[in-house]
């Protein structure tokens, strides 16, 4: 079921996202060569708990930290730990954080100190997919043309979309219907419709667009082995046209 959120909804969800926001950019202060998945971790419970909300991940069916941190090849979900971060990697985090009963949610891809020039342009191409389907997150638009815009910016860099994964609705619950694709699927798929709080993440890889799921039950890594990159927001859909709340 789709709910949809008054105003004073939508301004609870911009205080959960700014936090979020605020999260991550502390966090990619620290994003450096040495530092461990893990103090990254603590870093931003610290933050989220300081400030009055709670990290929405910590325990969600079952999940062990506050965010996910995922490095290189790993697209998602990829656990903290003590994994130590080197020259030229590239991290994902994923934050979220609950304030007042609403949610937030974002990630963005980092650099670990110097990165190749591919590593940089794939970063870049999956912030702009993220960008493209801004464009068309107003009322009377599908979930298919955010689907369409972040799939033909992918591609057309010679990237491709991770398909086994979605964006989703957010609200007082982290994962709300509707399920948002990166890649085009049969059908039209739901109009979009004021009110509608959105999480759109387009995950995007150099190579296949094929995945595994890891042992541990949460992380996802590509295929091939090359490397994947993650950009996130939560927007709300309003007469005013879209609002990113995690910006
Ligand atoms: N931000 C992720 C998403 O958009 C959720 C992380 S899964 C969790 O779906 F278990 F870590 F919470
Ligand atoms: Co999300």
């Amino acid at each position: 079921m789709v709910t949809l959120k008054s105003h004073a909804e939508i301004e609870k969800m911009r205080a959960a996202g700014q936090i979020v926001r605020e999260t991550l950019d502390l966090l990619g202060e620290h994003v450096k060569p040495g530092v461990t998945t893990r103090h990254l971790d603590a870093l931003a419970y610290e933050y989220i708990t300081s400030h009055h909300a709670y990290p929405s991940f910590l325990h969600y069916e079952g999940y062990p930290a506050s965010v996910c941190a995922s490095v290189n090849e790993m697209v998602v979900h990829g656990i903290p730990g003590s994994r130590k971060l080197k020259e030229g990697d590239i991290i994902s985090l994923d934050v979220g954080a609950v304030l007042d009963g609403y949610h937030g949610d974002a990630a963005r891809t980092f650099a670990v100190g110097e990165i190749s020039p591919e590593n940089a342009r794939l970063i870049e191409v999956t912030r702009e997919c993220f960008f493209k389907a801004v464009e068309v997150m107003t009322e009377g638009h599908r979930l298919s043309d955010i689907a369409a815009a972040v799939q033909q910016h992918a591609e057309s860099h010679g990237y491709s979309v991770v398909r086994a994964l979605t964006g989703h609705g957010i609200g007082r619950e982290m994962h709300e219907d509707p399920q948002v694709p990166n890649f085009v699927t049969s059908g039209l798929g739901m109009r979009l419709k004021n009110g509608m709080v959105l999480a759109v993440e387009p995950m995007i890889n150099l190579g296949t667009w094929q995945v595994k799921f890891l042992d541990d039950g949460w992380g996802v890594v590509t295929r091939d082995g090359k490397n994947s990159a993650h950009y996130e927001n939560t927007v709300a859909i309003t007469e005013n046209g879209p609002q990113i709340l995690t910006l």
